[in-house]
């Protein structure tokens, strides 16, 4: 398939007082986010909602990459230090050449828990939720391959066509999103899967009715994988390794959105999902950014 053309960009001098850019195709990346809060509070994190393209699981791969390019090109120009593609869909799509386009910058993807789920099943049997786009890509087509001839664990793949979609824009504990939950959940249960791994950083944030839904047809345990705790561990690995900590003196912590949708749809998000009010901004992403700006919510 073609991916864009593309050059290596000299990456201005990192600066341990610069922000961090995180993104994800909507509010998913929160479920990220808080957990880098948690364990690096001193830093300052730029956020982006792709939310006026989302969802990124039903599009091509190479739309994906363009928006990712585009979105790493405009928090570069903010001055960001290291980026957290808060997403399994673009990072699955797009994180090698996002590595290649940046290559002095630390970069963070997130990818399906598979290892871990691997790891913590006991009859052997994994369900994998996510998008189309995640479970279609080579790269993790192969990782699944690796993992399941190393540990013997069978996983079931369950693309949740509409889910991510369903949490960004749906109303939360509403019966269409319990319908859907069931629809795909369900199967994978009477399969014999007592772990599943949450492979799209939106389904995290609905935790309380996947939950809801396993209990209705089990009372065993059921695991569920969320792989934000490991990703804000692997940015402080990266960040100390490269002398890119933000000092614990610096001024206060700030957080700031962007979106391409509606800022106010994310400041009511950030304040019902993460109970936090930060500036938010309107933004217009090309392939380069054409409104770096922004306009102030
Ligand atoms: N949050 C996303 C993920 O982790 C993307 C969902 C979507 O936009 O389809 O895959």
């Amino acid at each position: 398939m073609d991916t864009p053309a593309f050059s290596t960009m000299t990456t201005p001098t990192l600066s341990p007082g610069a922000p961090v850019g995180i993104f994800d195709s909507g509010v998913g990346g929160f479920s990220v986010l808080r957990h880098i809060q948690a364990q690096l509070p001193h830093e300052a994190l730029l956020y982006f909602a792709d939310s006026g393209f989302a969802p990124y699981g039903d599009k091509p791969e190479h739309v994906v990459i363009e928006r990712v390019l585009g979105i790493a090109a405009f928090l570069v120009a903010r001055g960001v230090k290291a980026l957290v593609v808060a997403c399994n869909t673009a990072t699955v799509a797009a994180v090698r050449i996002l590595r290649e386009h940046y290559p002095d910058m630390p970069i963070i993807g997130v990818e399906p828990g598979l290892k871990p789920g691997a790891a913590s099943t006991r009859q052997g049997t994994v369900g994998v939720l996510a998008t189309e786009r995640t479970l279609a890509g080579e790269k993790f087509l192969l990782l699944r391959d690796q993992i399941a001839a190393a540990t013997g664990a069978r996983f079931l793949l369950q693309p949740c066509v509409g889910l991510a979609d369903q949490i960004e824009f749906g109303e939360p504990g509403s019966p269409a999103l319990d319908a859907m939950l069931e629809r795909y959940i369900a199967p994978l249960l009477a399969q014999g899967a007592d772990t599943l791994v949450l492979g799209c950083t939106h389904y995290p944030l609905v935790q309380a009715s996947i939950e809801r839904v396993i209990r209705r047809h089990t009372d065993a345990g059921v695991t569920l994988i969320d792989t934000g705790d490991a990703v804000a561990r692997q940015l402080a690995r990266l960040l100390e390794a490269a002398g890119l900590l933000r000092p614990a003196g610096d001024a206060g912590a700030q957080l700031e959105g962007f979106t391409s949708a509606s800022g106010t749809a994310l400041c009511a998000a950030f304040a019902s999902l993460l109970g936090q009010n930060p500036p938010v901004h309107e933004v217009a992403i090309g392939a380069t950014p054409s409104n770096p700006a922004g306009t102030h919510i």
